[in-house]
């Protein structure tokens, strides 16, 4: 064991994979399609592998098929330099349950967790490990997040379904932040937000959405392009050319 495995709080990353992929489209469950030859959620394991912080993961998997899911992980072992501790549990109907069931199986010491979507299969290391550096530097949730590039409208319903949308205010773009993962919490924040935070349906995207509504501080650190969610047909194309220019640089 190393002087920083003993003296650092113990880190695991929860990644929900449970979810359908409605909006990519009939196949496949998303977090098994295959970027580079490699199932997404393998990749999303193994950004979180990579940390040197992070010695355990917990996968939550579609709950028909978390059987599938623990076989599909055993082919594809870590690398001898990330290992670390996988675990499958079977997620829930919204995203929110499913973390809640990740957090379920997390072992007493762990003190620091990472949630990450298998989603975002190609989130770079030092991402991941600004997260965490925030949360060991005393932040209770921290996410990794980015300036918007295009203006945003909030808008209402309109008057008769098929209208176009009225516009009801456009928020100063300057202060808004488009939020990624992995998001890291100080345990007990998270478990306690999950136990008191009652929300309905997918109404909480986003975990530390939920430890705001606690009344406790979320900091941002700087996220990453290339770690954008996987969720329309077109991300897959995208997330082919990131590996694509990560193996060409790999070649020199
Ligand atoms: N997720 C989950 N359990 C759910 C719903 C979502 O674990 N019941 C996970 C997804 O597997 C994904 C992450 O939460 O890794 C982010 O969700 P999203 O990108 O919305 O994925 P899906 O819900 O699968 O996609 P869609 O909303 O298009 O169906
Ligand atoms: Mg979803």
């Amino acid at each position: 064991m190393s002087d920083e495995s003993r003296t650092e709080p113990r880190t695991a990353a929860v990644v929900p994979a449970a979810g359908r992929g409605v909006r990519l489209g009939p196949g496949t469950p998303k977090a098994l399609r295959v970027l580079g030859g490699t199932p997404m959620l393998v990749h999303a394991v193994r950004a979180m592998a990579r940390a040197r912080a992070v010695s355990l993961v917990v996968v939550v998997a579609p709950p028909d098929d978390a059987a599938g899911v623990q076989n599909l992980l055993d082919e594809y072992p870590l690398p001898a330099a990330d290992a670390a501790e996988v675990v499958v549990v079977p997620g829930g109907e919204t995203r929110q349950q499913s973390v809640s069931h990740g957090l379920a199986a997390l072992p007493a010491d762990i003190e620091v967790v990472l949630v990450h979507d298998a989603a975002r299969p190609l989130v770079p290391i030092d991402t991941v490990d600004s997260v965490v550096a925030a949360v060991r530097a005393g932040a209770p949730a921290v996410v990794p997040a980015l300036p918007v590039p295009d203006t945003v409208k909030e808008v209402a319903a309109p008057d008769r379904p098929g209208d176009p949308e009225p516009v009801i205010g456009t928020p100063d773009r300057a202060r808004l932040r488009a939020v990624q993962t992995p998001q890291g919490f100080d345990r007990k924040t998270l478990v306690e937000a999950h136990e008191r935070v009652s929300c309905e349906g997918e109404g909480a995207t986003d975990d530390a959405g939920m430890v705001e509504r606690l009344g406790q501080p979320v900091v941002v650190v700087p996220g990453h392009e290339e770690a954008f969610k996987v969720t329309r047909p077109l991300d897959l194309v995208l997330a082919e050319a990131v590996l694509a220019r990560r193996r060409a640089k790999d070649g020199f």
